[in-house]
């Protein structure tokens, strides 16, 4: 074996040529995975159990003041949940129809109301003023003891 010889994993011989192809060949093969690795997970996202969920617990009985509103998760979008003057639950998704702000509720108006653009809902999603396009999707309540679920309607 001359100076310039190595002995490759595999056990053959090989010049100091095919040692630095080695070297940067796995080099390169190391630095594809450590940038192409970490895009592949951030472009394809994990999946979500939640994404799927069909209802949700959104509040506990007498956690909403009456003329009051909370946000809350619906999977991995916002919605709103509302207690009117009146004592009636209401629920909508909380994602504006114009460009997708989350909206809140306006107990001074008695609105759903989203600040981005000065956009309002009323009381049954219906878009009234302001740039949004279309209602809010609306959502069924219920009251089951001390649970407000949340469920698609
Ligand atoms: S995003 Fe809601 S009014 Fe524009």
């Amino acid at each position: 074996m001359t100076p310039h010889e190595f002995t490759s994993p595999g056990g053959a011989k090989m010049g100091r040529r095919g040692f630095l192809d080695l070297v940067l060949g796995g080099g390169i093969i190391a630095l594809f995975g450590a940038i192409v690795y970490p895009l592949l997970r951030f472009v394809i996202p994990p999946k979500n159990p939640e994404a799927a969920a069909s209802s949700v617990v959104a509040a506990k009985v007498g956690e909403l003041a009456p003329n009051s509103g909370k946000i809350f998760r619906f999977g991995k979008d916002p919605a709103i949940l509302i207690l009117t003057s009146s004592g009636q639950y209401r629920a909508f998704t909380a994602i504006c129809t114009h460009l997708d702000c989350t909206v809140q509720y306006r107990g001074d108006l008695e609105q759903i109301w989203c600040a981005c653009h000065n956009g309002h809902y009323d009381l049954s999603g219906k878009n009234i003023s302001g740039p949004p396009p279309a209602p809010l999707l609306p959502y069924s309540v219920t009251v089951r003891g001390d649970q407000i679920i949340v469920s698609k309607a």
